[in-house]
């Protein structure tokens, strides 16, 4: 499902450097949503869509990606979504403190092995920069296919400062706050089960 590399992804990403954000604007935001690992941006493109008073911002690794989601924005012209290539490893520990709306994680990498576990985007460290980020009151919602790392994030989030306000082990629906991702999509069209879990800095 990871698209294969894109030569133009990185000199489109040059040529669009309105759909970024640097580390200093987005400390400067009053409010925002944030995307960890955004994919191809189907997500976020119509998260931004649908509450187009919001700014859902992305950030992503993959050069690839990046240049499918920053198309589809420019393309769609869509001004509430901004797409940050680069990795959340770097990022996250320069962001303010209390100033995220909200955090979603969706289908993100699920690292089997046990050794990898520390990498997996719900680990303990990654966990204590969300609670840092986080305004009173923020969510992270995390959406996954896959059960042992649901299972790994439950036990994590018992051991953070978060309340748990929601686990889901059908996620059949969808919520009004929630918008389909490219796994997703593919995963629900196979039948298979969506896990999520909701989590909040009190
Ligand atoms: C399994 S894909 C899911 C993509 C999309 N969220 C979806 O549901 O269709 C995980 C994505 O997260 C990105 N990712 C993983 N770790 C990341 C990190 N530390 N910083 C930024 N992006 C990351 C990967 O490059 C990949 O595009």
């Amino acid at each position: 499902m990871r698209p294969r590399f894109k030569a133009w992804a990185k000199p489109y990403l040059d040529e669009h450097p309105e759909v970024s954000f640097s580390i200093e604007q987005l400390n400067g935001l009053p409010t925002y949503y944030l995307e960890i690992g955004a994919g191809k941006g189907n997500f976020l493109c119509n998260m931004a869509l649908k509450f187009p008073d919001k700014l859902f911002v992305g950030i992503e690794r993959n050069v690839t990606c990046s240049g499918i989601t920053t198309k589809k924005i420019v393309e769609k012209a869509i001004s509430n979504a901004k797409l940050i290539y680069a990795d959340a490893d770097v990022l996250l520990p320069n962001l303010n403190d209390n100033s995220v709306d909200a955090l979603f994680l969706n289908f993100s990498d699920p690292w089997p092995k046990k050794r990898h576990h520390k990498h997996r985007l719900t680990s303990e460290k990654y966990l204590a920069q969300y609670f840092r980020i986080l305004k009173k009151g923020g969510r992270v919602y995390f959406k996954t296919d896959n059960v042992d790392l649901f299972d790994f994030s439950l036990e994590l989030a018992a051991l953070s400062q978060f309340n748990v306000v929601s686990i889901d082990r059908h996620y059949n629906g969808l919520d009004p706050f929630d918008e389909m991702t490219e796994y997703e999509q593919s995963f629900r069209e196979q039948g298979l089960p969506i896990y999520r879990l909701i989590l909040e800095k009190l």
